[in-house]
C-alpha cells in the first residue's frame, strides 16, 4: 500500500512537518510512502480547452506541458493520499486551485465511467484502469491566524481535490493558530494527532467506503464532518463542501442540524453524487446545443464584435 504525502508549504517548514509526520504513522502502520514539496513546481492554471477528455489512446494528457504531469502521475499510483497546505488568503494557496482544476474535471469517476462502458462497446483503446481505483485521503490545513475564521476556507477547499474521483476522505486537521504556536515541534499534542491521523489512514486502505474509520473533530456535516453552511432564510440548509440539503433544529440555545440518511448517499464525492452532475452537464448540453444552431449568426456577429475590443496583454 503505497500513501503519498504532498506538501505544498514552503521547504522544510510547517506544512512539510506536518506532512511528514502523517506519513511517519502510515509508516508505521506498514506503509510504502513517498513525500513530495511542490513549492518549485510549475502548475499552471487550467486553459478550459477540453483536450483531457478525448484519451484517444486511454490516457487523459493535459496539453500543458508542466510538472502537473508529474503531480497527477504521483497520485495515480498512490492508494492514499495526505495533502498538508498552508491557507493563504483565508482559503487553499494557487497551487493547489490549479492542481485540482486540471486533475479534478478531467478524472470525474461518472463520466469516465460511462466513456469506459462506451469504449468497450466499440472496441476501442480502454481508458486507464487507475481511474477507477478507491483511494483515501487525509487533509491538514496550516494557517497562522488563532482565529478560526481566518483559515475557515482551508479544509472544504481541500475537500475538492478528492471529491472528482470519489476519493474518501479519512482524517482532517484544521492546524490554525501556527504562529502563536510557533513551531510543531513546540506543539507535543499536535504531532502526536497527526501521526495518530497517518495511522488511521494507513488502516483504512482497502477497507469497503462505508466501514472506514474517521480521524478528527466530528462537525457539523456527517461527510466532510465540516461546519461551513449554505443558508436561505428557512430552516433548510446545504453543506456547500457535498452538496447535500438538512434542516435545522433549534434545542434551546442548541442548534442541530438533520441531514437525512439519502441525502448523505448523494454527497458530491460518492459515485451517485458525481452522476448527478454528469447528467445535469449532459442536460445543458441538451439546452446549450438547439439554441446555438438557432442564434448561429447573431452569436457569430457578437463575438466578432467583441473580440475586436483589444486588450491590452495578448499571447
Ligand atoms: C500570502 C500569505 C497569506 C496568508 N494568509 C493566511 C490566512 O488567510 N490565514 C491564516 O491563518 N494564515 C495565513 N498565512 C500564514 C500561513 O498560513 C502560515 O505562515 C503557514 O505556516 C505557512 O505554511 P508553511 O509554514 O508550511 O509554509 C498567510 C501567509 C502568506 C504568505
Amino acid at each position: 500500500m503505497k500513501v503519498l504525502g504532498i506538501s505544498m508549504g514552503r521547504k522544510n517548514e510547517r506544512s512539510d512537518i506536518y506532512c511528514k509526520q502523517v506519513l511517519k504513522g502510515a509508516e508505521a502502520e506498514g506503509a510504502d510512502v513517498q513525500f513530495i514539496n511542490t513549492v518549485a513546481m510549475n502548475i499552471g492554471q487550467c486553459r478550459g480547452c477540453g483536450a483531457c477528455s478525448k484519451a484517444p489512446d486511454g490516457k487523459i494528457k493535459c496539453v500543458l506541458k508542466d510538472d502537473y504531469l508529474t503531480l497527477e502521475e504521483m497520485v495515480l499510483d498512490a492508494d492514499g493520499i495526505v495533502i498538508a497546505a498552508p491557507v493563504y488568503s483565508v482559503g487553499i494557496v494557487g497551487q493547489l486551485k490549479n492542481f485540482l482544476d486540471r486533475f479534478g474535471a478531467a478524472h470525474d469517476r461518472a463520466s469516465l465511467l460511462e466513456e469506459q462502458k462506451q469504449r468497450k462497446a466499440e472496441g476501442r483503446p480502454l481508458l486507464d484502469e487507475r481511474y477507477f481505483k478507491d483511494r483515501y485521503c487525509s487533509y491538514v490545513a496550516v494557517g497562522g491566524a488563532w482565529t478560526e475564521d481566518w483559515t475557515c476556507m482551508g479544509l472544504p477547499m481541500m475537500h475538492l481535490f478528492s471529491c472528482s474521483q470519489a476519493m474518501k476522505v479519512v482524517g482532517q486537521i484544521n492546524a490554525n493558530d501556527q504562529g502563536r504556536k510557533t513551531s510543531p515541534f513546540l506543539d507535543e499534542p499536535m504531532m502526536n494527532d497527526m501521526f495518530a491521523m497517518g495511522q488511521n489512514l494507513a488502516k483504512n486502505i482497502g477497507v469497503p467506503y462505508e466501514e472506514t474509520t474517521w480521524f478528527g473533530r466530528e462537525g457539523t456535516c456527517p461527510v466532510c464532518h465540516l461546519d461551513l453552511l449554505m443558508v436561505n432564510g428557512t430552516n433548510q440548509v446545504t453543506c456547500p463542501v457535498c452538496g447535500i440539503h438538512g434542516h435545522m433544529e433549534l434545542d434551546g440555545e442548541k442548534l442541530k442540524v438533520v441531514f437525512p440518511e439519502e441525502e448523505k448517499k448523494r454527497a458530491r464525492n460518492t459515485i451517485p453524487g458525481l452522476y448527478e452532475h454528469h447528467n445535469e452537464i449532459g442536460e445543458m448540453m441538451r439546452i446549450c446545443i438547439p439554441k446555438l444552431q438557432e442564434h448561429k449568426e447573431f452569436l457569430a456577429e457578437k463575438r466578432k464584435e467583441y473580440a475586436a475590443y483589444k486588450p491590452v496583454w495578448s499571447d
